[in-house]
């Protein structure tokens, strides 16, 4: 069975791709490029041992995916692709819901085109806002964003679940992501952000190669055990496995379902920069600043309904993603960008 995978050279799309794989899946990527690199296509026939079948296609170009329907038998899609940068989506709205909720749009209406109604979709812990408590629950309100990229999240959903009020032949899994991090074990692929990271695990890895000087710490007044923000960090490989399972549910049954993908652990800034700098045996210099606007105090999952009906569960342990993350840093000081892995 063949599922075709948006998105699919970015850092989860890629970690996705190997587990569908190694689950016996044939895999199609449409991916235009945008923030990836096509040298993860080579990582990826590397890990895997077999070619891997992509397209450089802008998934608005309804006429180029056409030409994918056409030449493969989709069984059904994860739909990575979107822009995720939460600070440019403030900045530049429209490019954010061109790219995000039109993509979506153009995706949808290709599939219901070709009569392939399954779709496992990248949604975001950011739908829950500001107001609901932690642990997060799939049945809290989310009906207001901290930022635009949060609003196209749920747009997303909704246009999503109407398709399935529309036609009850649509199967559709929205997951929410809570904070992925790590990489493949392999050391070859991982996350590779374009110009200074905005996230933490990225900023803590360039720090220790030596291409940035230390980590600002947004914060240390808010209500949490040490001050800083807690968060629920994920191993993008437990992730990427998720949607296996929410793949093989998407094909199995016509409905509509959403899970968190989370952990249920909170880990604040500190517990993740000392956690590095122990696992790693490397110094990690920071300096607390202030809080970075729109950051919420404390966000974890509540991933009792993915272990229940997906069956699936976090194995990873937050010292699995600190090696994993700094083994892919450590190969590649400059990302994808050099090419050839070093060491
Ligand atoms: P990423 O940027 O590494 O991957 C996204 C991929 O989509 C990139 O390879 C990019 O080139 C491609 N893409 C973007 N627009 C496209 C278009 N119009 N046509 C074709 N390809 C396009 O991001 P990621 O971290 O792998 O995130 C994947 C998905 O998960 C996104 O939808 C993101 O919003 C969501 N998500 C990510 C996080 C996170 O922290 N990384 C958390 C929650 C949700
Ligand atoms: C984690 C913690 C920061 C950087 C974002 C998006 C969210 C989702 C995942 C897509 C917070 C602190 C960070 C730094 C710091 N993406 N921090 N210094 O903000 O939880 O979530 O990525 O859907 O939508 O908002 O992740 O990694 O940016 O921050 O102190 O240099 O680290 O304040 O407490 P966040 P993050």
């Amino acid at each position: 069975m063949t599922i075709l995978v948006t998105g699919g050279a970015g850092y989860i799309g890629s970690h996705t791709v190997v587990e569908l794989i190694n689950s016996g899946y044939d895999i199609v990527i449409v991916d235009n490029f945008s923030n990836s690199h096509p040298e993860v296509i080579k990582r990826l026939e590397a890990i895997t041992q077999q070619s891997i079948t992509y397209y450089n296609v802008d998934i608005l170009d309804k006429e180029s995916l056409r030409q994918v329907f056409t030449e493969h038998q989709i069984s059904a899609v994860i739909h990575f692709a979107a822009h995720k940068a939460v600070g440019e989506s403030v900045s530049n709205p429209l490019k954010y819901y061109h790219n995000n909720v039109e993509g979506t749009v153009s995706l949808l209406a290709v599939m219901d085109e070709f009569n392939v109604k399954r779709i496992v979709f990248s949604s975001s812990a950011t739908v829950y806002g500001f107001n609901n408590q932690s642990p997060l629950s799939e049945d809290l309100p989310t009906n207001e964003a901290n930022n635009p990229y949060g609003y196209t999240k749920i747009v997303n959903e909704q246009i999503l679940t109407d398709m399935t009020i529309a036609d009850p032949e649509w199967s559709v899994v929205l997951l929410r992501y809570f904070n992925p991090i790590g990489a493949h074990a392999s050391g070859t692929i991982g996350e590779d952000p374009s110009g200074i990271p905005s996230n933490l695990m990225p900023y803590i890895t360039q720090v220790a190669v030596g291409k940035l000087e230390q980590v600002n710490v947004f914060g240390n007044d808010y209500d949490t055990p040490d001050g800083t923000g807690v968060r629920d960090y994920i191993h993008v490989v437990d992730l990427a496995r998720g949607h296996v399972k929410a793949v093989d549910q998407a094909l199995n049954e016509s409905k509509l379902a959403v899970y968190n993908l989370g952990t249920g652990q909170g880990y604040s800034v500190l517990d993740l920069i000392n956690t590095f700098s122990e696992v790693n045996e490397i110094e990690i210099p920071h300096e607390i600043t202030d809080r970075r606007p729109g950051d919420v105090a404390v966000c974890y999952a509540d991933p009792t309904k993915a272990r229940e009906e997906l069956g699936w569960v976090a194995e990873k342990t937050l010292a699995d993603m600190c090696q994993d993350s700094w083994k892919w840093q450590q190969n590649n000081p400059q990302g994808y960008q050099a090419g050839n892995m070093n060491g």
